[in-house]
């Protein structure tokens, strides 16, 4: 059958990475490849026997809902903002599923075919497919170890006149990095200079294993040009697909707009069970269990970097969330590298399709929140030693 689609799905490639790491899921390979958090951390118990009070109390649970969200999730959804420093009433937050679709729908309202976005490079890959879907023009600018570099951001919003701006400044998926207080003042400055709206992409800031807590970037927004996306996905589980937008009422209007087109609402049953999760459990203390759990993998990583990637290899150190970023000498194609870790079965992911002009094949995200910290050790030793032959050898 000769399929007429529309122009848009010859820029949805399915990743020859992902092919290559189904293999990584084979039980004998220790994977630091997935983005996942760790299920034995999932509060099971406690979302159980909240899906089982919000279906015993009312029919409700199982009937359409308003487009918005539910009245008490949103009403939490904006107490824990103040966390982040940012003051949004109820009426300021749109539940989505995931913070994923709050991209695509943000995508949908924003962007017509041609139009510039501006990304870190690297940036969540999963946000670039969203950016390439809708036909956008993405034009990349470095970062440092203090995130995106300001002055050539300035120079391509003068260049490019961009629609958005995309950036996940705590934590970030894939390298780990943090923007600290003097740049995001800098940053917003450019922003308000130029008249250019953020999308802060924000899932890992409650994640923090070491220094200060740091106030969202939409904390210093005062025009409205600031979109700050949530998740529940790192701090309670993905599988529930629950995050929000934080955004001003006239977006938030029109967002709803661009929502009800795509799926009416998120899941009633599941932003109850949530709110009920959130109202009788004691939702931070199981944050700092996480917390603990990820900080002191973090740390055997680390530790087991030392003592295992040959000289020439840098990498971070983050404070938190759930990636570290290495940098192996340049002769090293960490594609190439991967077909070979997975014969000594440990898998990363090689760090090419993170950067948006494809420009970069010497790097590697780790992940160390899914593995246990035995399993973390061995794993880094076995790449290490692969490392080793190939950069050194
Ligand atoms: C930076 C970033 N944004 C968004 C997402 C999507 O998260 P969610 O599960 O909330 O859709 C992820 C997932 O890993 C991510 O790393």
């Amino acid at each position: 059958m000769d399929y007429r689609f529309a122009g848009r799905v010859a820029r949805m490639k399915s990743s020859a990475i992902r092919e290559i790491l189904k293999v990584a899921e084979q039980p004998e390979v220790i994977s630091f490849a997935g983005g996942l958090p760790a299920p034995e951390l999932f509060p099971l118990d406690a979302v159980r026997q909240a899906l089982w009070d919000v279906t015993a109390a009312d029919r409700g649970t199982l009937q359409y809902s308003t487009t918005e969200g539910y009245g008490p999730l949103r009403e939490q959804i904006s107490e824990r903002m103040r966390t982040r420093g940012i003051e949004a009433s109820p009426t300021e937050i749109l539940v989505t599923n995931g913070s994923q679709q709050a991209l695509d729908l943000v995508a949908k309202l924003f962007l017509d075919p041609g139009d510039a976005v501006v990304v870190e490079s690297p940036s969540y890959l999963g946000a670039l497919q969203v950016f390439d879907s809708y036909e956008a023009r993405l034009v990349a600018i470095p970062t440092d170890d203090e995130g995106i570099v300001l002055d050539r951001l300035e120079e391509a919003i003068r260049r490019e006149a961009p629609k958005l701006l995309y950036l996940t400044p705590t934590f970030k998926n894939p390298t780990g990095v943090t923007i600290p207080a003097a740049r995001r003042v800098r940053l917003m400055e450019i922003l308000e200079r130029h008249g250019t709206m953020l999308v802060e992409d924000d899932p890992y800031s409650d994640l923090r294993y070491s220094g200060t807590p740091i106030d969202a970037i939409k904390s210093l927004d005062r025009s409205g040009r600031v979109l700050h996306l949530g998740s529940f996905s790192k701090t309670v589980a993905p599988g529930l697909r629950l995050g929000w937008i934080t955004a001003p009422p006239a977006l938030i209007a029109k967002l709803v707009l661009a929502k009800q087109g795509t799926d009416l609402h998120t899941g009633t049953l599941v932003q109850r069970a949530l709110s009920r999760y959130l109202r009788d459990n004691d939702a931070a203390a199981h944050v700092q269990t996480i917390r603990s759990a990820y900080g002191s993998r973090r740390d055997v990583m680390l530790r087991a970097l030392e003592g295992a990637f040959p000289p020439g290899v840098t990498w971070t150190r983050p404070d938190g969330g759930m990636f570290l970023w290495a940098t192996l000498p340049p002769i090293v194609d960490t594609t190439l590298l991967l077909e070979e870790a997975l014969r000594r079965r440990v898998a990363f992911v090689p760090g090419e399709p993170f950067f948006p002009d494809g420009d970069v094949s010497n790097c590697l995200r780790l992940n160390f929140s899914n593995s246990r910290p035995e399993q973390i050790e061995t794993g880094i030793a076995r790449l290490g030693a692969l490392i080793g032959c190939v950069a050194v050898g």
